[in-house]
């Protein structure tokens, strides 16, 4: 039995993740048309709250239910998501002489990726908003989570993705009963479709980081992390980043859970792990200002991390900076290799993206930058079988 003094949500208020200007939580909310940035969720947080008094005991994300924006429960759209397993690699640890090497297996969630964690409080909120229908821009594995969530909700889903991206991803949406529109570009040019199809705003856009909803889904695996290690936090994580809304969720989680007293200690060095074919954060790391006039942009196999201008990279960089991280590029030619090795050493076919942050640890500890005797979370962000194609 659930006790009746765990409340719905501690949400209090939005910010401007620029200028810390408040926006109203009860209402609908984008961005942050101040600064033209990400609005972020704000809680009443104090060191009195134990986890064992807020934590729900459902198996999914919802478990965080006060952690999460969202008012009604009878709003909350579940498949199940989150509640995914750390698993250890204890045979590539063995084979390369890792110390403490452990997998954050989100290829486990419905549509096999984390973003059934994002689309699953956005689409609770279009629902708690009252809206019908739902939009988004997407390398693939967003847009299948958000087609499962509205049809769950019984909301209307338009996933705008590009061409070339693997079959399953688009026969998925039409699966979930979404239109797709498939456009000849990257997901920038899908967000410009996203863009000129609502231009009167008849559709609740959940565009990465345009709205505030889906970074707090994507939190959540910080909270599972710090919980499943019992509230001690690894000495580094590498995160496979796109539009960034799992290593800015991550290290929010790990903020709150500071504010909250559960967890102590230094946190994380946060490792981005990008593609030498789109590397946008790798540039922006090295030239904060003039970054996009040398940037050029190419597809990769890993579709993910193919986000060229990402809406919220100065989050990014801040994530990096505090927590004196770094950017890591890895081929197209080695993700395939590593996704091969760990599918024939650990049993698990992975997703490209997953297989890249295996990659950036072996370059990383072979430059020094990373200790073999440190405790290590790889995040493995989707499942391997959606991209059979493109190996
Ligand atoms: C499997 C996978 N990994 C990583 C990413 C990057 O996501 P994020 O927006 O959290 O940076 C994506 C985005 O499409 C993805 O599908
Ligand atoms: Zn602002």
């Amino acid at each position: 039995m659930e006790s009746l003094l765990i409340p719905t949500t501690l949400a209090s208020e939005l910010v401007c993740s620029n200028c810390q200007k408040t926006y109203s939580i009860k209402e609908e909310q984008l961005y942050a048309t101040c600064c033209n940035k990400p609005l972020l969720v704000q809680y009443d947080l104090d060191q009195s709250i134990r986890p064992e008094e807020i934590l729900t005991n459902q198996r999914s994300i919802w478990r965080y239910a006060s952690l999460l924006p969202v008012f009604d429960k009878a709003n909350q759209i579940s498949l199940g998501e989150g509640d995914t397993p750390l698993l250890t690699l204890n045979k590539l640890a063995g084979k390369y002489g890792y110390r403490d090497l452990v997998l954050k297996d989100e290829s486990f969630n419905p549509t096999g990726s984390f973003k059934a964690r994002g689309l699953s409080v956005a689409i609770s909120k279009a629902k708690e908003f009252k809206r019908n229908r739902c939009i988004v821009p997407t390398a693939g594995n967003a847009g299948g989570a958000m087609a499962a969530y509205c049809a769950k909700a019984g909301i209307e889903a338009t996933v705008v993705m590009p061409v070339k991206t693997p079959e399953i991803f688009k026969e998925e949406c039409r699966l979930y009963g979404a239109e797709l529109i498939l456009v000849d570009g990257l997901i920038n040019d899908c967000a410009k479709k996203v863009s000129e199809l609502n231009i009167d705003h008849a559709f609740f856009d959940v565009s990465t980081l345009k709205e505030p909803y889906r970074l707090e889904g994507k939190k959540t695996m910080g909270y599972e992390i710090a919980e499943q290690l019992g509230w001690q936090l690894p000495d580094i994580i590498l995160y496979p980043a796109g539009g960034g809304t799992g290593l800015i969720g991550l290290w929010k989680a790990f903020k709150e859970m500071k504010m909250l007293g559960w967890i102590k200690g230094k946190l994380p060095r946060m490792v981005a792990v990008q593609t030498t074919n789109c590397g946008p954060i790798a540039a922006a790391f090295k030239d904060p200002i003039n970054w996009k006039m040398q940037f050029t942009p190419r597809a990769t196999i890993a579709n993910g991390l193919a986000v060229p201008f990402p809406f919220g990279m100065d989050l990014m960089l801040q994530v990096l900076k505090e927590s004196k991280g770094e950017v890591c590029l890895v081929d197209d030619a080695d993700i395939v290799q590593g996704l091969k090795e760990i599918a024939k050493t650990e049993g698990l076919i992975i997703s490209p993206e997953g297989a890249a942050t295996w990659m950036a640890l072996r370059q990383l500890t072979a430059s020094g930058k990373i200790n073999y005797s440190e405790k290590i979370v790889l995040l493995n962000t989707g499942t391997g079988y959606k991209y059979l194609e493109n190996l």
